[in-house]
């Protein structure tokens, strides 16, 4: 048994008390995301009524899921917590390092050797912390977390956004940075805004060629990217209970691309199944005993706009298969206006490569019933024409389809079976292609197409759409193609029309698979030593950031004033650097490389009060680390917006910066600069970013007395002598302030745990 059975049954003992205690605290009837929130409270909150959208709250998440990308620096860190145990059930999974060339075996044996290393690291790590190990070729963190860990009613956090996958199965689940994992699994609070709520309501029944991807690829259309920010998204109706349990972690997957904090299904009878195909009939139980709860209150759907910030009705009898895309996830065109919108738009008309599977749409529904086409292409003689790639989400999936035959249809049409891994999703992917530099189409069941997303080439026009539809259009090789209206010419001169896909929504014979790839930790991990090599350039071992001083800061060289945006992205950049997640020092040299230097309007090129020459900004930090000095930043409005990662404020720390001074931050962002140690602060006056000039000095005064709600002063000196004085405004609270004084969030949990 891979799930603690202690633990749900604990969350569904005391379910019924705590919802019934929040009906009463909030005075109307709980949608399920309010029945989860607040069963979650963590102990410190004493059961207020919040706000949506404006009150913070603690919470105590029940599991913690890390991909291997994201794992490396939260274990990093959390190794320094002082804990010889994770607090809350925990796991790795090896899956975005596996490149995608020629196929699975090889790929694999490839991605041992290239990443030996990081993967080692993590077992042991794992090993020795009480984590749970999913192995590379194991399959895909959400796929994983779907068949062995979500389970109804449950909230869990995991580093990668499209954590929210597992509120198919009834979960609160949602993408964070690997700081806030570290704070779960050192047994810390997690706090997050009380999120607004979104219903969406589904009537009807699917049927034919529409399927649970185009519900969400319609979603995405009418919310936009932006549409689900700081938002649940929760599912209700009797189309929401007609969907199968693997179809609405579909949906759940991609209401990331909507920029929700979560979505979610309620607990019904295929939930119930899908539980008991997976090997956990002992959950389904304990559900189906408190049903009730792990539902919204019936009055809810009887009244929806009364309850939910915004209501959308989808009619699924009526819906039409969608394709979204090129380059964003919500552009959204139904299946009978795409071939206008090809040819109006000038999108490449030949499509040249389908992929099915990633963690969006790799269950034996969506494989069966895309095999369903594949095998029709055969019987009919219909030659394939795009290229045509098949990423199984799990080696339970690709176990039973290959058991079943549903893999050998795919490679019947000459599809290519790769990794149970990310693969093409996350740009892992050596395409052949002769051309770089033509215009071309491909088509995927993934979620996100932006543009390089999956082979790097900005020329590639990444359409999504739904497993079926990807394998029927690979089998006419041209974007125009509408199999639900239009006919192909086969081998022999005939014309043939593709019948509707059909599958199975669970294994008629059940899931097997031989060696699912999972490792248990040791009971008792305190003799397993974790080895870094010091030569390493991907991994480092983390030194505590140094303690506060107790003196106010003086004589702060401006390092870089940003103008602009500027975000996680411009102060921490991905792409290449990706490479180096677990090695502080070296992805430190890509600190703040993407901001605009307000002074010269140029990246990465910033006056170096050393050299008294013009050098890039990480050299330049060193250089004035090196001479024993410390730097400050300055920048715009929202500072800090884009992603949880905490590289971001790891970077500026270890480059010995001790203030950021903005207009405004990004609030993660805010909060992680603050775990990290780095003072953040904000211009009470706007006006005042005006007068930072190149080569000031700052002090930082009051820090003696720092406390909650009272600013701080700042005295700039500039290059002429002449001074002025800024009033700084800051958003500590006590517990923040004591991070401050220790260094880092982590080594005031260390202290405490050494008491
Ligand atoms: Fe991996 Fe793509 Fe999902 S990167 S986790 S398969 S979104």
């Amino acid at each position: 048994m891979l799930f603690d059975f202690n633990l749900i049954k604990s969350v569904y003992e005391q379910m019924p008390e705590k919802v019934n205690k929040a009906r009463k605290t909030l005075g109307k009837p709980l949608t399920l995301s309010e029945k989860i929130l607040y069963s979650h409270l963590s102990a410190e909150e004493k059961g207020d009524k919040f706000k949506r959208a404006e009150d913070y709250v603690n919470f105590a998440p029940d599991r913690v899921a890390m991909q291997d990308a994201t794992a490396q620096m939260a274990l990093l860190q959390f190794m320094n917590a002082g804990k010889s145990k994770v607090a809350v059930p925990s796991t790795v999974h090896c899956d975005h390092l596996i490149q995608a060339s020629v196929g699975a075996d090889e790929d694999l044996k490839e991605a041992l050797l290239q990443n030996n290393e990081v993967y080692n690291f993590l077992q042991s790590v794992s090993d020795k912390y009480g984590i749970g190990f999913w192995k590379p070729g194991a399959g895909i963190i959400h796929q994983v977390v779907l068949e062995n860990y979500a389970f109804p009613g449950g909230m869990m956090i995991g580093t990668d956004s499209h954590t929210v996958n597992a509120g198919g199965l009834g979960m609160v689940a949602i993408g964070v940075g690997g700081a806030d994992a570290v704070d779960v699994m050192a047994g810390m609070a997690w706090e997050l805004k009380m999120p607004k709520l979104i219903g969406v309501k589904l009537t009807g029944k699917l049927s034919g060629w529409a399927s649970s991807k185009d519900v969400i690829l319609k979603v995405a259309g009418i919310l936009t990217v932006k549409g689900g920010t700081g938002a649940i998204v929760e599912y209700f109706g009797e189309g929401a209970d007609a969907l199968s349990c693997t179809g609405k972690a579909t949906i759940c997957n991609m209401g990331a691309e909507i920029g929700a904090t979560t979505s979610i299904f309620a607990y019904d009878k295929n939930m119930s199944t899908y539980l008991r195909h997976t090997g956990r009939e002992q959950i389904a139980d304990l559900a189906d005993d408190i049903m009730p709860h792990l539902r919204a209150d019936e009055e809810i759907a009887l009244n929806p706009e009364k309850y939910y910030d915004e209501l959308i009705e989808i009619n699924l009898s009526e819906l039409e298969p969608f394709i979204n895309g090129p380059f964003t996830p919500d552009l959204a065109h139904p299946l009978s206006e795409f071939a206008k919108a090809v040819k109006t738009n000038d999108y490449p008309q030949e499509l040249e490569v389908g992929l099915i599977g990633s963690c969006t749409n790799s269950s034996y529904e969506d494989l069966s019933r895309a095999a369903s086409l594949a095998k029709q292409a055969r019987d009919k003689n219909l030659k394939v024409k795009a290229e045509f790639i098949v990423t199984p989400g799990s080696e339970m999936v690709r176990y039973t389809t290959e058991r079943d035959g549903i893999l050998s249809e795919f490679e019947n049409i000459g599809g290519v079976i790769m990794s149970n891994a990310c693969g093409p999703c996350i740009g892992q992917w050596n395409r052949h292609t002769e051309d770089p530099t033509r215009k071309n189409s491909i088509i995927t069941s993934f979620n996100r197409n932006f543009a390089k997303r999956n082979d790097g080439n900005p020329n590639t026009h990444g359409f999504v759409a739904s497993p079926e539809l990807v394998t029927a259009m690979a089998i006419a090789g041209d974007l125009t193609f509408n199999p639900m209206t239009d006919t192909l010419i086969n081998e022999d001169g005939v014309e043939v029309k593709l019948d509707e896909p059909k599958g199975y929504e669970l294994p008629p014979h059940g899931f097997d698979v031989v060696d699912a790839g999972y490792l248990a930790p040791q009971a008792d991990g305190s003799g397993v030593k974790v080895e870094v090599s010091k030569m390493s350039d991907r991994l480092q071992l983390l030194a505590p950031f140094k303690e506060w001083d107790g003196e106010d800061y003086l004589g702060l060289n401006l390092l870089i004033k940003a103008k602009g945006k500027c975000t996680t992205d411009h102060i921490s950049m991905a792409g290449p650097w990706l490479r180096f997640r677990g090695h502080l020092d070296n992805i430190s040299n890509n600190m703040l490389i993407g901001a605009i230097n307000y002074f010269n309007d140029e990246s990465n090129l910033i006056f170096n009060p050393i050299s008294e020459k013009y050098e890039e900004v990480p050299a330049t930090a060193r250089a004035i680390k090196a001479k024993g000095q410390a730097s400050f930043v300055v920048g715009d409005e929202n500072y800090g917006e884009g992603s949880s990662r905490e590289h971001a404020a790891m970077e500026p720390r270890h480059l010995g910066i001790k203030v950021v001074l903005v207009r405004s931050f990004a609030r993660i962002h805010e909060t992680n600069l603050k775990k990290q140690g780095v003072l953040g602060l904000t211009f009470a006056d706007k006006a005042d970013y005006d007068k930072i000039q190149e080569k000031d000095k700052v002090d930082v005064n009051g820090l003696t007395n720092f406390t909650p709600g009272v600013p701080l002063e700042l005295v700039v000196t500039h290059e002429d002598g002449s001074k002025d004085s800024i009033v700084a405004n800051h958003s500590y609270n006590k517990v923040q302030i004591d991070w401050f004084k220790a260094g880092s969030a982590l080594n005031l949990i260390r202290k405490q745990n050494a008491k």
